[in-house]
């Protein structure tokens, strides 16, 4: 059975990398009501971030809370149920199965779990480097399999393995896609890329962008135009 429909404006997540809370308050301002859908990362976060919450709530806005758990699993299901209180819509873990079944059990019934099963800044050096065997495809495959028999409920995988792991997991799982660049910006340290027409046109659900909005000089425009990009591509 297919999913209900998202809306198309809720398909733009918008990560809030910003070093204080008032830096983000004010970019929340100035987007308005471009963007319904936030994401509180590393640096926002233990900046004091999770402030945010109940003021992101008040303005009808969801969260994502990305911090990419992974602990032993009584700790990983403590961090959830303090994430789910905070009205969160989605939390990050680290795609390793105790972590996911811990997450899964903590999770109540208005967060869902994203699993991360392969950095988008990682290449196939780069997971050598950190002692795995599998390349990139292979690994994105076993976790995404991993996490669909645990029930967690969406994946966060790079636009060129949405197809793939659609194709891997079905309908069901929401997939969230990182590493998204409209085409004339800047690709930083993302290695693997891509514009959010594609992303959507291979089947990504949610697009994370944070640098292509917020380090734009009209973040408002940035954001409307990520938004009318995932219209023209059936989003
Ligand atoms: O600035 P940029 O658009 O590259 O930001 C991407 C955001 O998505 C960052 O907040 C980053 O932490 C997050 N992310 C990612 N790759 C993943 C999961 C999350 O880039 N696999």
């Amino acid at each position: 059975m297919k999913p209900a429909p998202i809306p198309s404006r809720d398909r733009l997540i918008v990560a809030l990398d910003l070093s204080s809370v008032e830096a983000a308050e004010a970019l929340i301002e100035r987007i308005g009501d471009s963007v319904t859908f936030y994401k509180i990362g590393y640096q926002l976060g233990y900046a004091g971030g999770l402030s945010l919450a109940a003021k992101l709530a008040d303005r009808g806005k969801k969260l994502f809370i990305d911090f990419k758990l992974h602990d032993i699993g009584n700790t990983v299901s403590k961090g959830i149920e303090s994430i789910a209180k905070l009205g969160a819509t989605f939390a990050t873990v680290h795609a390793y199965p105790q972590t996911m079944k811990a997450a899964v059990d903590a999770r109540g019934p208005s967060l869902k779990i994203l699993a991360v099963t392969v950095l988008t800044s990682y290449d196939e050096d780069d997971l050598h480097a950190a002692g795995y065997r599998l390349g990139i495809s292979e690994m994105v495959e076993a976790r995404a399999l991993q996490a669909q028999a645990l029930g967690v409920d969406g994946l966060v995988c790079s636009g060129e393995e949405v197809a793939t792991v659609r194709g891997i997991v079905g309908p069901q799982m929401a997939l969230v896609t990182p590493g998204i660049r409209p085409a004339d910006s800047a690709v930083g340290d993302q290695k693997r890329v891509m514009t959010p027409g594609r992303a959507i046109a291979s089947g990504a659900d949610y697009l994370v962008v944070g640098r292509p909005v917020v380090d734009a000089v009209d973040p408002k425009a940035a954001a409307e135009m990520i938004v009318a990009e995932i219209v023209e591509a059936g989003g």
